[in-house]
């Protein structure tokens, strides 16, 4: 397997068995087919493709202006093209870049075939998405829950289910075009999910004596969301996702959304449900920040700690972090942060230009008014807040991702956690 980039400097360290992105498992994973001269990496994309029969795009989409950016899988189907003109046998294109409906049909297709003076059939075409999640990125691929193959025609779809023969699990085969919706509709699901947990955090926060946990805790226990298995309640994994927070965030859950709402748009096909789940989400750092100045009386002039950065636990991604809208705004209004995440590097991130971060728990909480968990960190729960809180100017915890809600705290501690009624805990 080659791996291409365009970036020198990540190829280098791909080939010395460096992982370029935090990810468990995945230095091993390229330290092994190093070893086993099973993998290479190259910056050089034609003797890559001639020397293969399958060539995956996965380069970025990324949303500019509200629309996707389709330059570089576009730049990339190109070159491709160019050199399937003198790959001389039959070679797969699989798009698994995620790209809005249609645009393998009515976009990539008609450049590959350009590039390659070959039409479609010729070489074949499939559309091969991605369901990865980010921390669990290597686990996920191993064992995924379903592999979905959209294709042109029977050739290539044989093709790509005899690549993926060893996986157990169902395999799918769509249009290309449901291959590629389907990826922005799992994520809106989730993404649907997030904002109507939020939704009721907020409504619990207005209406006395009910707490979200509580709340939502009795809707997961429904059969459909938490199967009986051997006398034992087992929620299922979507119920990750229908649980209060900060919003959502992170490269993938934000965009897709705002993708698919702008294609939509483009075609005159109204997106109600998800323009209202966008905005939620948009509010939800708003929500937040007013929640802490409430508590604190006035951000002006507080010393806040903000806990998290990162877009989710298990990550040093910032990109689209509810945290950095989060700290923007809480320095809009005033306030003087103090921010600590256990894995994101102090440097580097335009984002955090002129922000202090604190290497240790003590150094961020040392005389501040307040904490506030913007990141579901499992660490948070494991410190010794009676110690830690003395360090503080006042005991005040403010947890935006519930991330403390079953660990045993000092009393002189107040916490507020999210989707509880201000008048309702005394
Ligand atoms: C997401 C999907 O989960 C993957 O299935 C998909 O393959 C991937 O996008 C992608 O399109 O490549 P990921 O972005 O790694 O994966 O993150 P998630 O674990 O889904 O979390 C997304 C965001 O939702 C995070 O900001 C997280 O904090 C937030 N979240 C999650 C909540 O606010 N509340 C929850 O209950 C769960």
């Amino acid at each position: 397997m080659t791996l291409v980039d365009v970036d020198r400097e990540r190829i280098r360290r791909i080939n010395e068995g460096e992982a370029t992105l935090q990810e468990p498992g995945l230095q091993e994973l390229i330290r092994d087919g190093l070893a086993q001269d099973r993998l290479r990496a190259t910056t050089e994309l034609g003797p890559a493709v001639m020397g293969s029969d399958v060539s995956i795009l996965s380069v970025g989409t990324p949303l500019r202006k509200g629309r996707i950016d389709l330059s570089f899988v576009r730049g990339a189907a190109e070159e491709v093209g160019r050199a399937l003109r003198t790959v001389g046998r039959y070679h797969v294109v699989v798009v698994k870049s995620t790209v809005v409906p249609g645009t393998t049909q009515t976009v990539l297709r008609p450049v590959l075939e350009e590039t390659s003076g070959m039409r479609a059939g010729a070489f074949g075409l499939c559309v091969n998405p991605e369901f990865l999640r980010e921390g669990s990125a290597v686990r996920d691929f191993m064992d995924p829950d379903r592999i979905v193959i959209g294709a042109w025609d029977d050739r290539c779809a044989l093709v790509l289910e005899r690549l993926y023969e060893s996986f157990s699990c169902p395999k799918l085969r769509t249009s290309l075009a449901e291959a590629e919706l389907g990826k922005y509709v799992s994520n809106a699901l989730l993404a649907t999910l997030i904002s109507f947990s939020n939704e009721i955090a907020g409504l619990c926060e207005g209406l006395p004596d009910t707490d979200v946990e509580t709340v939502m805790g009795s809707v997961h226990l429904d059969r459909r969301l938490t199967a009986l298995h051997e006398g034992l309640h087992v929620p299922v994994g979507i119920c990750a996702y229908l649980r209060a927070g900060a919003g959502f965030g992170g490269s993938c859950l934000p965009k897709d959304v705002g993708a698919l709402r702008a294609h939509a748009r483009e075609r005159g096909i109204p997106t109600r449900l998800l323009d209202a789940v966008a905005q939620v989400n948009r509010h939800r750092a708003e929500i937040i920040v007013r929640l802490t100045g409430q508590l604190l009386g006035s951000l002006r002039g507080r010393t806040i700690a903000q806990l998290g950065l990162a877009f989710k636990p298990g990550t040093d991604d910032l990109r689209d972090s509810p945290a950095i809208t989060i700290l923007k705004r809480l320095r809009s209004s005033g306030a003087d942060v103090r921010v600590y995440d256990p894995v994101v590097p102090s440097s580097g991130d335009p984002a955090l230009r002129r922000v202090v971060l604190a290497s240790s728990p003590e150094e961020a909480l040392e005389g501040v008014d307040a904490a506030l968990i913007v990141t579901d960190w499992p660490q948070f729960s494991e410190w010794d807040w009676g110690s830690l809180s003395s360090r503080m100017r006042q005991p005040v915890i403010i947890d935006a991702r519930n991330t403390l809600r079953r660990t045993r705290l000092p009393d002189h501690i107040l916490y507020r956690p999210i989707g509880r009624c201000l008048g309702s805990d005394g």
